[in-house]
């Protein structure tokens, strides 16, 4: 809906830790998915979950056409990436997108992607517009999309059934873009990791759980795989890869 401005309501897809910490101000969380893309632990955190002298490692999207010419140990992936879209209310849009700049900016980019709710057959149960800290909204998507975005201008529009959403995503030219990684190594890497967002095995872990809450076939192997071998480092089960291991795997 646009405001007396002719600003508009901004739906924002989640991914990452935007899907078990919310932005302030969403008056409908939607759980569902975007497809053509390929979610990774692939992107460096200076600024969250790791330090400039010593970065985590968190998520980004890669195109799947771009990640289809990469050479990945997690040699296959979902066609949908699961995660939750927000509705911001135009009168909060500004506030967001400058709390969002300051919290997820550390070589994201915005883009803009349709998104498909899980449960398409529920009219809209807008509950009461939980503010900053209350619990999320279980509220289902309005149908149609309240309003054009960026992209459904091309011929190519959406199903009405999606919403274009705006979306963070560190870009393979992005500076904190790493590529493929050896999972092994990439779990021992989070499990030592740290920054003032806290661990990153925590960001691990509670994106594996938020992942598996949003619906029965949400659940993601490569974080799966990460977070079963971040627990193997954390209960001393494996130490550093032995080098035979590294060599083999070409990383
Ligand atoms: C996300 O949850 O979608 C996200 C969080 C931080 C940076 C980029 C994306």
């Amino acid at each position: 809906m646009a405001n007396d401005s002719g600003e508009t309501d901004l739906w924002l897809f989640g991914y990452g830790s935007l899907i078990w910490k919310p932005p302030p101000h969403y008056d409908l969380r939607v759980p569902g998915y975007i497809e053509g893309y390929v979610r990774r632990f692939w992107q460096a955190s200076e600024d969250h979950r790791g330090t400039p002298e010593a970065p985590g490692r968190v998520v980004t999207l890669i195109a799947r056409e771009h990640w289809e010419t990469l050479t990945d140990h997690h040699a296959s992936a979902p066609p949908k990436v699961w995660g939750a879209a927000y509705r911001i209310p135009s009168t909060h849009v500004a506030e967001v997108k400058e709390y969002l700049d300051i919290r997820e900016i550390n070589g994201y980019s915005i883009q803009y992607t349709p998104f498909t709710p899980a449960n398409q057959s529920t009219l809209p149960t807008l509950s009461s517009k939980p503010s900053n800290g209350n619990p999320i909204s279980q509220g289902l998507i309005t149908h149609p999309p309240p309003h054009p975005s960026p992209s459904s201008s091309s011929s190519s529009s959406p199903p009405s059934a999606q919403i274009n959403c705006l979306v963070y995503i560190g870009l393979p030219n992005n500076p904190q873009f790493l590529g493929p990684q050896n999972p092994q190594l990439l779990a021992e890497h989070i499990a030592q990791s740290q920054g003032p967002s806290g661990l990153n095995s925590e960001y691990l872990y509670q994106l594996e759980k938020a992942l598996d809450a949003l619906s029965e076939e949400s659940g993601d192997e490569h974080v799966w795989d990460l977070a079963r071998r971040c627990r193997e480092v954390e209960r001393g089960e494996k130490g550093k890869v032995e080098k035979g291991e590294v060599e083999r795997n070409g990383v």
